[in-house]
């Protein structure tokens, strides 16, 4: 069986690029050992740096299948692994009549009561598949030691069905804010990345193949004030996402240069809160009308 993954960092850097995303030499190399060591990667840094992106360029890519788990707070096994449907459970126990309960009980706990969850759904998948694990920090520490099992051996044990073991691993790719410190073990399982925002000039390259329409000048400026931006003291910097918005937004306003009007004017789709508007109006000493 070829890896469907990269040939090697350049060779992923490459593939990467033709979908679109922009990958520096960390996340090229580290991305391309992902596949090759077939171990899971850990990719960790603030929002809106292109964590969960990487994960769904990375399907792209290589043609392979996207299968996400979204973690939140109060996220169980029920919801990441597998459950059991208990309705159709429920009519078929009162359609059985008088079968035979161990007869009835076979039948229930099998295949087609199973619902089968994010984390099953990607070990039974025997299609190249990545498995994104998106935002693993909004998690109970619980749900760490599940995906500890899962990604230790790739197999789920269901006491009624049996051991299902991964026909072929997905490439696991886990984000996290690091709004909390992972547990020691599956940072040692994982290999890690840290992603941070662009230098300028990548990430004018990101805005301008994100919105072709942008005058390369212009990008230039915009990430240049945003760059300004992270480097206040804000309740939460614009990300890239911002700068590709802000981009966006000054092509449908026609907007050729900007100074200090069309900052003002804009700025808004950058920052998202009064106090952030705020402190940048001061500090970057703008008129405002
Ligand atoms: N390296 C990159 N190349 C191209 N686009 C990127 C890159 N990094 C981030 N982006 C853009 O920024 C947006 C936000 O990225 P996302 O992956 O959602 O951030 P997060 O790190 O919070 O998961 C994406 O939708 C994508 O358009
Ligand atoms: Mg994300």
């Amino acid at each position: 069986m070829t890896s469907p993954w990269f040939e090697s960092p350049a060779d992923a850097e490459k593939q990467l690029a033709a979908v679109g995303y922009l990958a520096d030499t960390a996340t090229a190399t580290t991305t391309y050992l992902a596949g090759a060591l077939e171990k899971p990667l850990l990719v960790e840094g603030p929002a809106g740096v292109g964590k969960t992106e990487l994960a769904k360029a990375v399907a792209r890519a290589t043609g392979a299948g996207l299968v996400r788990l979204q973690c939140y707070e109060g996220l169980d096994e029920a919801r990441a692994l597998y459950e059991w449907n208990y309705k159709k459970q429920l009519l078929r126990i009162q359609a059985a009549g008088d079968q035979a309960w161990d007869e009835t009980h076979d039948d229930i706990f099998s295949e087609e009561f199973l619902l089968t969850r994010p984390l099953l759904t990607a070990i039974r998948r025997d299609e190249p598949t990545v498995l994104l694990v998106d935002e693993v920090d909004k998690t109970d520490v619980e749900v760490e030691g599940l995906l500890l099992e899962v990604l230790s051996d790739f197999q789920v044990t269901i006491p009624e069905l049996g051991t299902v073991e991964a026909v072929r691993r997905p490439l696991v790719v886990l984000t996290s804010n690091a709004t909390r410190e992972l547990s020691e073990a599956i940072k040692r399982r994982c290999l890690f990345l840290h992603i941070d925002y662009p230098d300028s000039e990548r990430e004018r390259e990101i805005v301008l193949s994100q919105v072709p329409e942008v005058e390369e000048r212009l990008a230039g400026e915009l990430v240049e004030v945003v760059a300004r931006l992270r480097g206040l003291d804000l309740r939460k910097s614009p990300s890239i996402a911002e700068s590709v918005d802000w981009a966006r937004t000054l092509v449908a306003l026609g907007t050729g240069t900007l100074d200090e009007d069309a900052i003002a004017a804009t700025l808004g789709v950058v920052l998202k809160h009064h106090s952030d508007h705020e402190r940048a109006v001061e500090e970057l000493r703008l008129r405002t009308r």
